[in-house]
């Protein structure tokens, strides 16, 4: 079957994109799938070939021709976090050519691109708590006490659309606000502005396949950094990660049924990342965010929780790639 590896993106998570693609491509099973890497960017989209040469995309059907011939996909591999890939817009565009993919539809998608909109919906899950937020659609700039009388410091300033803590910023102080909420607004027209939960943070991988959920072991995260940011994310090193995250039984049994109601509830497809965190004090389990193109990089923890229980990333990807035509 011939596959389209879909990677890049609009935004700076392209990069990461790329990295994720490198891997992703080195564990697919050469005998199996013939793969076709496909970058996505906004001015250009093209097959990349072996040799270097880039061979543009036709958008009428997303084909490409090579040596003469026409080449159209069985289906699409899609590795591009944020935009255009994680957000609903391309997926919908394969659903209108009827080209199967690995990821969620285009309206889960796009609502849960969406911090804000996403926490609203799953708010109900029973023993899933969410942060006080708020959520802005223009800039809050000079009115920064008015929005510290709703929420108490520390605060975390989020584009609500962003990925991989891209314009994100941990706000400990008032004056540091109006800065965090022009870093926020320049990649997005939407922020959340969220409460800061203290306690630990977890990261948990859910996937379907052969018409079944399977809730990967946590990752717990300790990050050097103020936060588990882009440099934490990415650079090997500045933040430990423990796989299978320490917690006891109980718990994990707890944040196992929470994931797998939030993967119901939105209809999640493919593999997919919740970020939690859990309280110190209350024990409960505070979601903080879902992704549905998570990072296949290196360093990330999808990979790292498919080593745990056992499962080679080339099976992995199999299943996952199997999955769409079912
Ligand atoms: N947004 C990044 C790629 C992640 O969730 O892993
Ligand atoms: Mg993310």
């Amino acid at each position: 079957k011939k596959i389209a590896l879909v990677m890049g993106g609009y935004t700076g998570e392209s990069v990461v994109s790329l990295k994720s693609a490198a891997v992703v491509a080195q564990h697919l099973d050469e005998d199996r799938y013939e793969v076709f890497p496909v970058h996505v960017y906004q001015d250009s989209c093209y097959h990349l070939a072996a040799n270097g040469e880039k061979i543009p995309v036709d958008f009428n059907d997303f084909s490409i021709s090579l040596a003469g011939e026409k080449i159209k996909f069985d289906g699409v591999f899609n590795i591009i976090h944020g935009s255009p890939g994680e957000d609903g817009k391309l997926v919908g565009y394969f659903d209108m050519l009827g080209i199967p993919y690995t990821t969620c539809d285009s309206l889960t998608s796009s609502i849960t691109m969406n911090k804000a909109y996403t926490k609203n919906i799953i708010a109900d899950i029973p023993d899933l708590h969410v942060a006080k937020s708020v959520q802005l659609f223009e800039n809050y700039n000079g009115l920064a006490e008015e929005l510290l009388e709703k929420l108490s410091l520390p605060i975390f300033v989020k584009p609500n659309s962003g990925g991989s803590s891209i314009g994100m910023s941990k706000v400990k102080n008032a004056e540091e606000l109006d800065l965090a909420l022009d870093l926020a607004f320049k990649e997005d027209d939407q922020v959340m502005v969220e409460e800061f939960v203290s306690g630990r943070e977890f990261s948990i991988g859910i996937y379907k396949a052969k018409g079944k959920i399977t809730v990967l072991p946590s990752t717990e995260i300790i990050s050097s950094k103020e936060f588990f940011d882009f440099e934490a994310k990415y650079k090997p090193g500045v933040s430990e990660e423990i796989t299978p995250g320490r917690m006891d039984e109980r718990d994990v049994e707890k944040v196992k049924k929470i994931a797998e109601q939030v993967y119901r509830k939105l209809n999640c497809k493919g593999a997919v990342r919740m970020d939690y965190f859990l309280e110190t004090k209350t024990d409960d389990f505070y979601f903080i965010e879902i992704n549905t193109v998570p990072g296949q990089t290196e360093t990330s923890l999808i990979s790292q929780q498919v080593k745990a229980v056992g499962m080679n990333l080339k099976d992995f990807y199999t299943e996952l790639i199997e999955e769409m035509w079912h």
